[in-house]
């Protein structure tokens, strides 16, 4: 299986809208989650510049999928999906 990656903003913006509880997602990821995803910072990518177009900060990635309002729930949730449907392999 390969390994889901995660791209967590670490821009000003999604970090002040909630994007701070991240840095410590790793710690709160359920154990079978954690063996298949690899965490990764990303410099703002713009999203937040066009919420019209892509929603709310924080925003989250998770592969190819974008999470805006992104929550530890919403990105277990995206991740468990990932796993079930076989996407990540
Ligand atoms: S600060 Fe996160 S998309 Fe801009």
């Amino acid at each position: 299986m390969n390994k889901i990656t995660v791209e967590i903003c670490y821009g000003t913006l999604c970090f002040v809208m909630g994007g701070e509880v991240f840095e410590t997602l790793q710690e709160h990821l359920p154990e079978e989650i954690k063996q298949v995803v690899t965490l990764k910072g990303m410099v703002c990518p713009g999203y937040c510049h066009q919420q019209e177009k892509y929603g709310k900060p924080p925003f989250v990635k998770v592969q190819d999928r974008l999470i805006c309002e992104a929550n530890p729930q919403k990105i277990i949730a995206c991740i468990t999906n990932l796993m079930k449907d076989g996407s990540n392999q």
